[in-house]
């Protein structure tokens, strides 16, 4: 059973200043509406019953977004606006929900993870990264489903242009199925004469519980980082099943200020 989702939080956001020098970039709106917000609604439609947010001081902004009682109570109390009580009984939903982890240091995503270690009740949990957005078909569910049919990790996958390879976690494969295949050996953000296929990692991830052994056994990798990368290569080479699912839904980069901006026209556009 899938049911608590990590969402790392704590990056600086420098890809998307000046706007991330004071809104953090998760919360900013597309379509009227928190990038975290999309993450979490898709999280909470394949089930997911637990949110383990990964923040940091500088990020304060998030706890405060979703823990602002005291400022709604003052404003329906003078206002009884529907459309304000509304919004706020949904951020009473999610309150329930989410815990908080602190990674002050950007030591990467699997430094990141592994303060969530504590947290964790089930053999698996998920991971999302909430740079990548992906819409039109819940990618959380179709992975939860390949799972249960695989009984392994699953990690989102989807085919990338040559020249963007060094962007991305590459995965080298094997039996190819339609929509899903197993995973051989994984590469962060490889050279693209040494990448092994056009597959790439995309921020969705079942993970084992047994990876935060193998998160505290790395040393810092590309960019004096810990990435949670070397710790999937390192449990595969162990013998552990890793499926990729080529998801079906779009996939929207958020993480740029182009991607955002190109993320919110595309929303729009299904909307409408
Ligand atoms: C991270 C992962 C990478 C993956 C990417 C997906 O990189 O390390 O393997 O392909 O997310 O967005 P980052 O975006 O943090 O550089």
């Amino acid at each position: 059973m899938i049911k608590q989702a990590i969402i790392p939080l704590a990056g600086l956001g420098t890809r998307m200043l000046p706007l991330t020098s004071v809104i953090p970039k998760e919360l900013m709106p597309i379509n009227g509406k928190p990038n975290l917000e999309y993450i979490l609604e898709e999280c909470l439609s394949a089930g997911v019953k637990e949110f383990i947010f990964i923040i940091s001081k500088k990020k304060m902004g998030i706890k405060k977004y979703f823990f602002n009682d005291k400022f709604y109570k003052k404003v329906i109390k003078k206002n009884k606006d529907q459309r304000i009580i509304d919004e706020y009984n949904k951020i009473k939903k999610y309150q329930k929900k989410i815990r908080f982890v602190y990674q002050n240091k950007p030591k990467g995503t699997g430094d990141a993870i592994l303060k969530c270690k504590k947290l964790i009740k089930n053999k698996y949990f998920l991971l999302l990264l909430p740079d990548d957005l992906i819409i039109k078909k819940n990618c959380s569910s179709e992975m939860i489903k390949l799972h249960k049919k695989i009984k392994g990790s699953v990690i989102a996958t989807k085919k990338v242009e040559k020249k963007n390879i060094s962007r991305w976690g590459i995965l080298s494969i094997k039996n190819k199925k339609k929509n899903y295949f197993q995973i051989k050996d994984v590469v962060e953000k490889p050279k693209i004469k040494n990448a092994p296929s056009n597959y790439a990692i995309i921020g969705r991830y079942i993970l084992p519980s047994d990876i935060f052994s193998e998160i505290k056994k790395l040393k810092p990798g590309q960019g004096g980082e810990i990435h949670i990368t070397d710790a999937i290569k390192n449990l595969i080479h162990k013998n552990y099943k890793f499926y990729g699912n080529i998801f079906k839904g779009k996939y929207l980069d958020c993480g740029t200020l182009d991607g955002y901006i190109n993320s919110g026209a595309e929303i729009t556009k299904g909307i409408k």
